[in-house]
């Protein structure tokens, strides 16, 4: 396992983040542990998980592994908050109370009395920026939060994030979190550009797709019973959306270049992603010990440039305007 920087910031995380949304839902507190002794074992240091997974399950199981362990000073612990975490008017958001109050309810269950990285889990569209970046300055200022990021951010959000933030003297977002796979690659247009310039960590949600990625699904036949597809308890991203003649194709190409290269497609669909410009790591779910060894082969090698051609023509979506005509124009740069 290697270690990248976060961002400009003097951070370091391993290439891979293991996230947690599987604790406490397919996951039960045994396997939650064993997941992350054996990333650990592997080199990982670096943990997403959400105020929200599972009401609390996530980082209840997580802080109880950390204090097993022993070892918090040696993690890298990301959370977030924005999602309802109750029926009243302020259990949701990221107003500067609903702020106040989850930082305080993460670190109960997490059993630390910092995150290295706060995330607001979605833009806001109801709460003024400035309230929520003075907030989130205040919690670095505390020492309860050492960096902050965003997730599910447009463009223009983050770039006005950034601009305030600076404006004010504020701590401002050094990590990004958006949705990033051979599936959805709009993340591509102006997100990891922005993030490139600003020197900001790209940290890739779903980056299997939510398991269409390894492979387990085929044309015509029924899931397998105990995926996320196939579960009739499943959450609510509705997994059985993407399948589309677009993601067969990325699929079947996926396992051409995986038999040729002798892994699976879900590592080749990893270590794809870990060779695209800005991005810092991959987020994989794992919800066996199998699935997180497997997963774990996708470091320590490198697709070709060949084989990142085959899966580029496979995945690659039209440019819309104005991102086609800009394209057309943009004079190349030696390195
Ligand atoms: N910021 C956000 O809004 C947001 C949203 C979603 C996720 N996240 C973060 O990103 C993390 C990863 O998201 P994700 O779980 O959707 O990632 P993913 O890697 O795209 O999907 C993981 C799921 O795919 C299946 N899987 C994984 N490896 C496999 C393998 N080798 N073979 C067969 N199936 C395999 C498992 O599901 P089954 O076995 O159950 O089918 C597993 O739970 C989450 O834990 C969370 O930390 C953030």
């Amino acid at each position: 396992m290697q270690y990248r920087f976060l961002g400009r910031t003097g951070l370091k995380v391993s290439e891979i983040c293991l996230g947690t949304q599987t604790f406490g839902w397919g996951a039960d507190e045994a396997t939650a542990h064993a997941l992350a002794d054996r990333f650990v074992a592997a080199g990982g240091n670096f943990f997403d998980t959400s105020n929200i997974y599972n009401q609390g399950q996530s980082e209840l199981m997580l802080g109880s592994w950390l204090k097993k362990r022993g070892h918090r000073a040696q993690m890298v612990i990301a959370t977030k908050v924005f999602f309802p975490t109750g029926d009243g008017p302020n259990d949701t958001g990221l107003s500067r109370k609903h702020i106040m109050e989850q930082i305080d309810a993460s670190l109960r269950r997490l059993q630390t009395d910092y995150v290295d990285l706060y995330q607001t889990h979605c833009w806001d569209a109801s709460t003024p920026l400035e309230e929520t970046l003075r907030a989130l300055d205040d919690l670095v200022r505390a020492g309860k939060v050492r960096y902050i990021g965003a997730s599910n951010y447009t463009p223009s959000q983050l770039m006005r994030a950034i601009m305030l933030s600076a404006m004010h003297g504020w701590a401002r977002f050094d990590c990004l979190q958006p949705e990033y796979s051979l599936l959805v690659r709009s993340t591509e247009w102006e997100l990891l550009p922005l993030c490139r310039a600003e020197g900001i960590g790209v940290i890739c949600w779903s980056p299997l797709a939510g398991g269409w990625l390894s492979g387990k699904y085929h044309r015509g036949a029924p899931p397998p019973p105990d995926s996320r597809v196939g579960r009739a308890d499943r959450w609510d991203d509705l997994p059985e959306q993407r399948e589309s003649e677009r993601t067969w194709r990325i699929i079947d190409v996926l396992r051409e270049v995986a038999a040729v290269r002798g892994k699976t497609p879900a590592q080749v669909a990893l270590n794809w992603l870990l060779q695209q410009p800005g991005v810092t790591a991959p987020i994989i779910g794992a919800r066996t010990l199998e699935q997180l060894e497997e997963n774990l082969g996708s470091v320590g090698w490198a697709l070709s440039a060949e084989e990142l051609a085959q899966l580029d023509a496979a995945s690659q979506i039209p440019l819309p305007s104005p991102y086609n005509f800009i394209a057309r124009y943009t004079r190349k740069r030696e390195a």
